[in-house]
């Protein structure tokens, strides 16, 4: 990565400004935290702060509070859990700037750890405010981004703040660059790219970008039937984008002529109306009749994608193959799961619902790298710049 990171400045005893993404799925019912992974992801970095005593204040927002004060979306329960995690105390204000906050920070000791509160309950914050932003950077003499997850909104406290500090990266974004550059830039080839998920149009740029890139391009889920469709068959009442037909058809004749073997479904699991419990059978792709849809890819195009993938040396997957999170169409996605664990390859998944699926599947770490970020991930994908990454100091 060519910015700088924690590594790169004298931290020690210095007050640091954390942006993190704690934007972490919470029971709205009982306040319980219900998948914490983003919450360990950071503990590198703050470790590292607490062993050089500095003293870290973390800001984070949590959900769309849209610049209100949003009681179900405090950081109490995040920052109880971080506390946990760190086998110490982390107090969290009840204001983003106002008097709870520098009080918080005030009462911070060397190696202290601290969170203000919920950064989108300022009106300030998504519209990249620069009095917001100087009031964020007045808590701290650096900023460390290790926010991955929302290094593509170019908000106050994403972007904004470094105009104001000396901006480094964390550790969690180091990794993410590290690990979802190295598939975009000097992958070790063969390359391969897996896409899911439901639509062609929110997949498109990353998949015109991916070409340049792979040698196999897979496509499941929703979206393959938009691909289907497009080749002139007959998907029944199959999800298809009508105005995504030319789209398809242009990313299948870009792949033919860049030599990208693009994988299609031959076979797929159907079903008679989208339910978990729907009727379902295995039919080929010529053979699904007009009243049923395809939730899942089927057991030869299983084995059609594990043949396109023997050998390759890097894949990145984002987005499942069927509809993961439904037993009876998770078979596609779970056998791509489990074959990439075992293949030997530096595997990089990315996306809410595949990192869901893995993490369920208890296969997470197997792979070289599960990302954090959602649609930061995919802009990465796309090869946009990230706002958060391009605010930090050049190396
Ligand atoms: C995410 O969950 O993808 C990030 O935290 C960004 O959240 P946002 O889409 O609300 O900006």
């Amino acid at each position: 990565m060519n910015k700088k990171t924690v590594r790169d400045i004298d931290v020690d005893g210095k007050r640091v400004l954390v942006r993190v993404d704690f934007n972490v799925p919470i029971d709205k019912a009982t306040g319980r935290i219900l998948d914490d992974t983003r919450i360990r992801a950071a503990l590198p970095t703050i470790t590292y702060l607490r062993e050089h005593k500095a003293r870290a204040v973390l800001v984070s927002h949590l959900g769309r509070p849209d610049g209100k004060v949003v009681e179900s979306a405090r950081l109490t329960p995040v920052a109880a859990r971080l506390g946990e995690l760190l086998g110490a105390a982390v107090p969290c204000a009840t204001d983003v700037v106002g008097p709870s906050a520098q009080a918080t920070v005030d009462a911070l000791a060397p190696g202290g750890v601290c969170m203000l509160e919920n950064v989108r309950f300022e009106p300030g914050e998504e519209k990249d405010d620069p009095a917001l932003a100087k009031q964020l950077a007045a808590f701290a003499d650096i900023y460390v981004n290790d926010a991955f997850g929302t290094a593509h909104r170019a908000h106050a406290s994403t972007a904004g703040v470094a105009a104001h500090l000396p901006a480094v990266a964390g550790f969690l974004m180091e990794k993410e660059i590290d690990y979802l550059g190295r598939v975009v830039t000097n992958p070790e080839p063969p390359v391969a790219a897996i896409i899911g998920g439901a639509k062609i149009s929110s997949k498109i740029a990353v998949l015109q970008h991916l070409l340049s890139k792979v040698s196999v391009l897979l496509i499941g889920g929703g979206m393959a039937s938009t691909f289907l469709k497009a080749k002139g068959v007959d998907v029944g009442a199959s999800l298809v984008e009508d105005d995504q037909l030319a789209t398809a058809r242009d990313v299948i004749a870009e792949a033919q002529r860049r030599n990208v073997t693009l994988g299609l479904p031959a076979d797929a699991v159907v079903a008679d109306r989208f339910e978990e419990g729907a009727k379902s059978k295995t039919v080929d792709v010529s053979a699904v009749p007009a009243a049923w849809m395809i939730l899942d890819v089927g057991p030869k195009t299983v084995a059609d994608y594990e043949a396109k993938l023997a050998g390759v040396k890097t894949v990145v997957w984002n987005g499942p193959l069927g509809v993961a999170e439904w037993e009876a169409f998770a078979h596609g996605s779970h056998a791509i799961a489990r074959f990439l664990a075992a293949s030997g390859a530096t595997v990089v998944i990315g996306g809410g619902e595949t990192v869901a699926m893995v993490q369920d599947l208890g296969l997470a770490e197997k792979y070289a790298h599960v990302s954090t970020g959602g649609g930061a991930s995919l802009e990465f994908l796309e090869g946009r710049t990230l706002p958060g990454v391009a605010a930090l100091l050049d190396r």
